[in-house]
């Protein structure tokens, strides 16, 4: 006898199994109703920001996980965890996108009905600054365990588990950061300069947070090998001798001295960094 395809075999809410499984009826509900807009585009607003949490849902739940596999040692299994949570950071970025469509003045009317509410509340965001240090951890416990020198893995090891990692751990950190500055872009598209956001932060706050970096030793490195490189020694020209005041080097070993004050001060809790200056 042959299959009856079109009866449901699951159990749970709704009248076909990719309903039930997929939980669409809830899903698709949760979005405000055109009864209760005040703007057509309180759609478009939501659904950025909902599938975003969604992706972030994923990356973290992959970053969690990488985490745990560095603990165990299988640092290719980490390596490709966290090739997808980079994938699903790069999705919430591209997204962004659709805000192109979003009318500088048709956001003024949304806004009003958002209460004091802002990204920085965002439970996506919040979980990925906890597992970028989660990760953080582990990979500082790894490096101190193995007695690893990154300079030396990353000067003749590109072919190692080690390598591979550190590219994957760049990679995330590169994507938060992108990310972050195309939201900038938006926000300044949206709303303009020299104006507060929903929680009263200024536009231009969101600018200085491009150069946060989760694992700045990583970023150092680059730096270091460069100074250590054939071309270490180059001077800048003179027409760009002020620029050089702000010479990459200063700014990455800034951040590597916020990263280790940030330790002091608890907010990453790890104890050894991987690359230190005296
Ligand atoms: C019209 C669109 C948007 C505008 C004008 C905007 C503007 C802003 C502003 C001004 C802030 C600073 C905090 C405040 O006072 O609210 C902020 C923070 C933030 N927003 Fe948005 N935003 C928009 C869309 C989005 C979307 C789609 C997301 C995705 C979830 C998002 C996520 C965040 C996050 C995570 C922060 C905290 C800052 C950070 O960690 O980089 N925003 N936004």
């Amino acid at each position: 006898m042959s299959k009856d395809y079109s009866v449901p075999v699951l159990d749970g809410d709704g009248d076909n199994d990719y309903t039930r499984y997929m939980r669409t009826d809830t899903l698709l509900s949760l979005q405000r109703r055109p009864e209760d807009m005040i703007h057509r585009d309180e759609m478009l607003f939501q659904v950025v920001h909902q599938s975003t949490e969604l992706w972030l849902k994923l990356a973290c739940y992959e970053v969690e996980e990488a985490a745990r596999q560095i603990d165990a040692g299988h640092l290719d299994t980490a390596a490709r965890l966290l090739g997808r949570a980079s994938l699903g950071a790069r999705m919430t970025a591209d997204q962004l996108e659709m805000m192109r469509h979003l009318a500088p003045w048709d956001f003024q009317i949304i806004r009003t009905v958002l209460g004091h509410g802002s990204g920085f509340e965002s439970p996506g965001w919040k979980l990925a600054r906890q597992v970028s240090q989660d990760i953080d951890k582990s990979f500082s416990r790894l490096v101190e365990a193995r007695g690893t020198d990154l300079a030396e893995v990353y000067r003749t090891g590109h072919d190692t588990a080690e390598y591979r990692l550190a590219e994957a751990m760049i990679d995330w950190d590169e994507r938060i950061s992108l990310w972050r500055t195309q939201h900038y872009k938006m926000a300044t598209r949206v709303i303009g300069h020299s104006v507060v956001g929903t929680k009263g932060a200024p536009v231009e706050f969101l600018a200085k947070l491009i150069g946060h970096k989760f694992f700045p030793y990583l970023w150092e490195l680059r730096t270091e090998l460069t100074l250590a490189g054939p071309m270490g020694d180059a001077e800048p020209a003179p027409e760009f001798a002020d620029e050089a005041q702000e010479a990459p080097a200063q700014e990455a070993h800034e951040a590597h001295q916020a990263h280790r004050a940030a330790q002091a001060d608890g907010t990453a809790e790890r104890q050894v960094c991987p690359v230190s200056r005296p």
